[in-house]
């Protein structure tokens, strides 16, 4: 079932009136800054953090660790980002906290502390919001306990679930059904404190943050694209983590400005992590002009410009099901672009869009036939029929079912073109990126 919020306000978005040009910058990447806090939190010592997004997912982050015993003195910089201080737990282990940890939307928050919680004696419910409460945990609890974790009630599918610690946790190697950066990251969270090797496989590469982050904080780990593997036990020390702007944010300028005639826009100092960029590569496929500058690497996270300039006439594409893990986040708003593009764009195996904060994919198809395009599932692939043509409707209304990534899409309907739309819930972007409109309307000036 949809979040339907009745009492929430409508949000009136008007159209920009004009091509999108300059530089832009996007708040941090969210994925890394969850990270950034959470090892930090497991950490001997005192870690710096820069470029945090300040978000409300990063803030269900920070609260959950220092519930758990981590000291946290971070403050918002003039740019809108956190920076500051986190000092870990380190070897003694969180503290048993007075009260459940509640995680809020963020299933990157409750799904990585299962992993870290998993081999401490401390017995910790999770608590979540109404979307988070609904979403699948066993796929996380489930190999956990083959490392010999104990989650209460045994096999629960959803939240409340309580953390019951574990007599000692041993590495296991696991073959992953799906392409989850967060059941990856669990499994490898708990591995640092298990006896042995913990290996973790997927059937397609997801995210690395946390293979690229965990040598910073001192531990080192074997990976390549699909495969990554710790050998435990191991200590985290405090590190410095710079957070790069996030790719996923940015996928919302970068698609604004493919639609919107005219437009060439620079996106500064924004992740460039290969499994991150999949909206880029798919993007130029339809017919983009997108130019990446990398600025470094040196095996940490890379980073540097995204250029997109506008160019006339986008060609729908077939997007792989081993592609996806690669732009996950990205599908509702390329699905939008798509619908704008000649032809019929499919994107195969995108059923994990079924589990996010929303049934996305019955929302996009939902949010397409609202714009009058056809879009429809079939097994798990999404097909998208554009009608580059087809004049927006007035007076629509998109329910954003309290989903960012949803209210940001249908925000890029009016921005985009000529024509207002409502969006309900439109505050849902607090999750990810609180600035989005400001940030679009700035691009205009
Ligand atoms: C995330 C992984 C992805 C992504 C989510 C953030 C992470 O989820 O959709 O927004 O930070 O590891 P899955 O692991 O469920 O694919």
């Amino acid at each position: 079932m949809p979040s339907e919020c009745t009492t929430c306000a409508l949000t009136v978005i008007e159209p920009l009136g004009a091509p999108l040009s300059g530089v832009a910058r996007v708040p941090g990447d969210k994925s890394i800054s969850h990270r950034s806090v959470l090892f930090a939190a497991m950490a001997e010592g005192s870690s710096r953090l820069s470029g945090v997004l300040d978000s409300a997912d990063v803030r269900s982050s920070l609260a959950a660790v220092e519930a758990l015993g981590a000291q946290v003195s971070v403050e918002k910089q003039p740019d809108g980002s956190l920076a500051g201080v986190v000092t870990g737990w380190g070897a003694r282990g969180p503290r048993q906290p007075e009260e459940p940890v509640y995680c809020g939307n963020s299933g990157t928050t409750v799904r990585l502390l299962m992993g870290i919680l998993a081999p401490w004696n401390v017995s910790v419910e999770l608590t979540g919001d109404e979307s988070l409460s609904r979403r699948p945990m066993r796929r996380i609890t489930g190999p956990l306990s083959l490392m010999g974790a104990r989650f209460l009630p045994e096999g629960r599918e959803t939240l409340p679930i309580t953390c019951a610690g574990s007599a000692g946790l041993k590495g296991v190697s696991f073959d992953s059904p799906v392409a989850s950066a967060q059941l990856k990251t669990a499994m490898l969270l708990a591995g640092v404190f298990a006896q042995g090797v913990t290996t973790v496989r997927e059937p397609a590469p997801s995210r690395n943050h946390t293979e690229l982050m965990l040598p910073e904080f001192g531990v080192p780990v074997v990976h390549e694209p699909g495969m990554a593997s710790v050998t435990g036990p191991c200590v985290l020390h405090a590190a410095d983590v710079r957070v790069p702007g996030d790719p996923s944010s940015a996928a919302f300028v970068a698609c604004a400005a493919a639609l919107c005639p005219g437009s060439d826009v620079t996106i500064e100092n924004v992740g460039l992590a290969d499994a991150r960029i999949g909206f880029a590569r798919v993007l130029e496929r339809m017919g983009a002009d997108i130019e990446i500058a990398l600025e470094s690497d040196e095996g940490r996270e890379p980073r540097g410009s995204m250029r997109i300039s506008y160019v006339p006439g986008l060609r729908a594409c077939e997007v792989a099901e081993r592609e996806i893990a690669s732009m996950v986040d990205e599908i509702p708003v390329l699905a939008l672009v798509a619908a704008r593009a000649q032809g019929t764009t499919v994107f195969h195996g995108v059923g994990e869009l079924r589990v996010k904060e929303t049934d996305r994919l019955q929302a996009i198809i939902d949010g397409l036939s609202q714009l009058g395009v056809r879009a429809w599932a079939e097994g798990d692939d999404l097909h998208v029929e554009g009608a580059p043509d087809a004049p927006v409707p007035h007076g629509l209304v998109f329910d954003s079912r309290g989903d960012h990534r949803l209210a940001m899409t249908w925000a890029l309907v009016a921005l985009t073109g000529s024509v207002a739309v409502s969006i309900r819930d439109f505050e849902a972007v607090s999750v990810s990126y609180p600035q989005f409109l400001s940030d679009m309307q700035r691009l205009v000036r």
